[in-house]
C-alpha cells in the first residue's frame, strides 16, 4: 500500500529552521516528515514531540547498528516517542533486527538499510570484502530483513523490482534520491522522478532539497505530491 504523501527530509540544523519551513504550509496540512541525525542530535527528542503534537507523521532516520540488547533497549525508547517509522542497518544481522522489532513493538514501521546508496560495487568489495554484485548483496540483506520480521528497506528506486522479486510485493521499499524533472540533482548519483518511482513500485518516496531548498516549498511539495499520485 503506497503512502500518498511524499516524505519530506527535514535536513535542517536548528529548531528555528524547522519552524520557519513548516510555517509556510497551511496549519491543517498533515505532512510526513523525516528527522535524520543532524536534526535529532542537535535538538533531541523534543523535535519528535513537537512534530507529533502538530499532527504530522514522523520517520526517525537514525539507522541503528549495535549489539542486539542495546538496539532493543534503544528501540523501546524510540517507541515511546510515538514515531511512525524508524530504521536499523541490516548489516547488524538477523538477531539484531529481531531484537529491534521486539523493543519497538508491532505498531511502528521498522525498515532496514541494506547497502547505502553511497556505496559502490567497488567500495563494497574493497571495504566490506563482499564479493557478490551490489544488487545481490542488497537483495540478500532485504531477504534477511524480511525473515527478521521487519516491514521493508530503504533503497535506491533502481533496486525496487529486484527487491520485490526477492521478497514479496507487500515488502516496503522506501526510496530517496527523487528529483522532479526540472530540479537540481545535487550530490545524488542515481535519481528518479516521482512518477518513475511510482511506476517502478516504490511504496514511499523521500524528498529533501527539491522541497526544502525551493523558493516556494509549498508549490514544490504540491507538484511532487501530484506527480507521485498521478496513476495511483
Ligand atoms: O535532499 P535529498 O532529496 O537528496 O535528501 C534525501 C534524504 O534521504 C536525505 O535525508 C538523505 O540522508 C536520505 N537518504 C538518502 N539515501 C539513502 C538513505 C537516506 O539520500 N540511501
Amino acid at each position: 500500500m503506497k503512502e500518498k504523501r511524499p516524505i519530506i527530509a527535514l535536513d535542517f540544523p536548528s529548531f528555528d529552521h524547522v519552524k520557519h519551513f513548516l510555517a509556510q504550509f497551511p496549519s491543517d496540512e498533515k505532512l510526513y516528515l523525516k528527522v535524520g541525525m543532524e536534526l535529532y542530535f542537535s535538538i533531541g527528542p523534543q523535535i519528535i514531540t513537537y512534530l507529533k503534537e502538530k499532527g504530522h507523521s514522523v520517520f526517525l532516520d537514525l539507522k541503528l547498528h549495535d549489539i542486539p540488547n542495546t538496539v532493543k533497549s534503544a528501540m523501546s525508547v524510540i517507541a515511546n516517542l510515538g514515531v511512525d517509522m524508524t530504521n536499523v542497518h541490516a548489516a547488524g544481522g538477523v538477531e539484531m533486527m529481531k531484537a529491534a522489532r521486539q523493543g519497538l513493538g508491532k505498531n511502528v514501521k521498522l525498515i532496514a538499510v541494506t547497502q547505502l546508496t553511497s556505496t559502490s560495487q567497488e567500495s563494497m568489495r574493497e571495504d566490506q570484502n563482499i564479493q557478490t554484485s551490489l544488487i545481490q548483496s542488497v537483495c540478500h540483506y532485504a531477504k534477511k530483513t524480511q525473515d527478521s520480521g521487519l516491514d521493508g528497506v530503504v533503497c535506491s528506486a533502481q533496486e525496487v523490482s529486484e527487491i520485490k522479486k526477492a521478497t514479496s510485493e507487500d515488502f516496503l521499499c522506501i526510496t530517496p534520491g527523487i528529483r522532479p524533472k526540472s530540479s537540481e540533482v545535487g550530490d545524488q548519483k542515481r535519481v528518479m522522478t516521482p512518477s518513475e518511482a511510482q511506476i517502478i513500485g516504490s511504496d514511499f518516496i523521500v524528498v529533501g532539497r527539491p522541497i526544502t531548498q525551493s523558493q516556494n516549498p509549498v508549490e514544490a511539495y504540491k507538484a511532487i505530491y501530484k506527480e507521485w499520485n498521478e496513476n495511483h
